[in-house]
């Protein structure tokens, strides 16, 4: 352990305890030591509020908040020291022995990014700190979306998620298909209908994705939207694993403009009527029927990535739309193969991206390795092949986050 005030250590301090006092977490320090041999340092709780604002704690990029029973009495100093973490980009790893559940659900809401029990168990700590550092910073969604974003999932009125790339292989059908699939399993006992809408009509990749075979019904369904009823829709939906319901491209390439928006919208009505949530792989060109699509919506996902392309594209998308008055405030953005969190340099440049374009990044997906393209060759979520890959922790952490706004938005209304 090294002391945290001594200016002459050489190795910048990247982590901390912060406690009552250290000794009373032994096991704590022996862990500290294995993970982080040198490169961290103990401090109390008021230590740990000055030495934020000190130029040494540049360097942090978590600390363990390591409590007791006896610490409860202080939950609005350990409040202070979990927000000053926070606002200073530095991640909090709580560690707590005997505290009441109310307690810790306090802490956690105040933004202590991971909870590990005291003592220790075998390797925990361990991969708390891993999962610091592989997961990007959380998901926070813009207030709108906390709000009348989210339609009550009723039949006849299910919410609408579209995704659409802001260029080429920016990972927009990766994230339609996994979100889908979060959402159709995120409950055991009363598990929501979710549709997902193969809008790529060309070269929609949604069947090889689950593997699904396209259906010549489709093609016509899209053809003659005039004949369009329940029993078409039906027909022209394959399901994967019994869950999740598809609409796949057709087998043959449709031109874009084929279809209306009027087209679209009869299609979306019957999705909302059959089922809870409806997502939506968009194709990456504006069409003319984006406008439909773009007003049913709830919420307009745009993937991206931190390049020059993705860049110019959410600018031109941005003008776009604000040029036709067409609601802007419905995209979010998620940049994917987004820089680890422990990148500052990758951390920064996202920042200065999010500036430029003056738009908010609200969804980090992290790289996920070749097992994301394995696993769609093996036409299978993640969730089935690499359920702990962290791409898929961040699409299931959406998708849970999504589907509690739209239950508390149900409870409300
Ligand atoms: N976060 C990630 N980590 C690793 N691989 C990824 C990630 N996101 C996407 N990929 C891989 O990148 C490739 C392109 O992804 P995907 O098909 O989802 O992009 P897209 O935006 O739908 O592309 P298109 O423009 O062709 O429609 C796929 O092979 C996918 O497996
Ligand atoms: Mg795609």
């Amino acid at each position: 352990m090294s002391s945290v005030i001594k200016q002459s250590d050489p190795s910048p301090i990247i982590a901390c305890t912060i406690s009552r006092d250290v000794q009373n977490f032994d096991l704590l320090i022996e862990d500290m030591e294995a993970a982080m041999g040198e490169a961290w340092g103990d401090l109390g709780f008021a230590e740990a509020l000055a030495f934020f604002n000190q130029p040494e704690a540049e360097s942090l990029e978590f600390v363990a908040v390591a409590i007791d029973e006896a610490d409860e009495d202080d939950l609005v100093m350990l409040g202070e020291i979990i927000g000053l973490a926070n606002k200073k980009g530095v991640k909090v790893i709580l560690i707590a022995e005997d505290v009441t559940p109310a307690a810790l659900h306090q802490l956690l809401r105040q933004g202590a990014d991971e909870f590990v029990p005291y003592p220790l168990p075998e390797g925990e700590l361990q991969a708390a700190i891993e999962r610091l550092q592989t997961a990007p910073a959380p998901v926070h969604l813009a207030p709108a979306l906390t709000h009348a974003a989210l339609a009550t999932p009723t039949a006849g009125d299910g919410v609408i998620f579209a995704v659409q790339g802001l260029a080429g292989g920016t990972g927009a059908t990766t994230l339609a298909v996994n979100l889908a699939w979060e959402l159709a399993n995120i409950e055991k006992a009363n598990p929501p209908r979710v549709c997902l809408l193969d809008f790529s009509l060309q070269f929609g990749s949604v069947s090889t994705y689950l593997d699904l075979p396209r259906r010549d019904v489709v093609f016509e369904m899209w053809s003659d939207t005039e004949a369009l009823d329940d029993d078409i829709f039906r027909q022209a939906l394959v399901a994967f694993e019994e869950k999740l319901w598809v609409l796949t491209a057709p087998s043959d390439v449709l031109p874009l403009d084929m279809i209306s928006s009027e087209d679209v919208n009869k299609v979306l009505a019957l999705a909302r009527k059959h089922f809870d949530y409806v997502v939506i792989d968009m194709p990456g060109s504006l069409v003319q029927w984006t406008e439909a699509v773009l007003h049913s919506a709830q919420v307009y996902f745009t993937t991206l990535e931190l390049d020059m392309r993705s860049a110019q594209n959410a600018l031109r998308i941005k003008r776009a739309l604000q040029s036709e008055d067409l609601p802007v405030d419905k995209l979010r953005y998620c940049l994917n193969r987004s820089p680890k969190f422990t990148d500052l340099n990758g951390k920064s440049r996202v920042k200065r991206m999010a500036e430029s374009l003056e738009i908010r990044i609200e969804i980090l997906l992290p790289d996920g390795g070749r097992a994301v393209c394995q696993s769609s060759d093996h036409g299978l979520p993640l969730a089935s092949s690499t359920a702990k890959n962290p791409l898929r922790r961040e699409i299931a952490k959406l998708a849970s986050s999504l589907h509690a706004l739209g239950k508390s938005d149900a409870e409300a209304a």
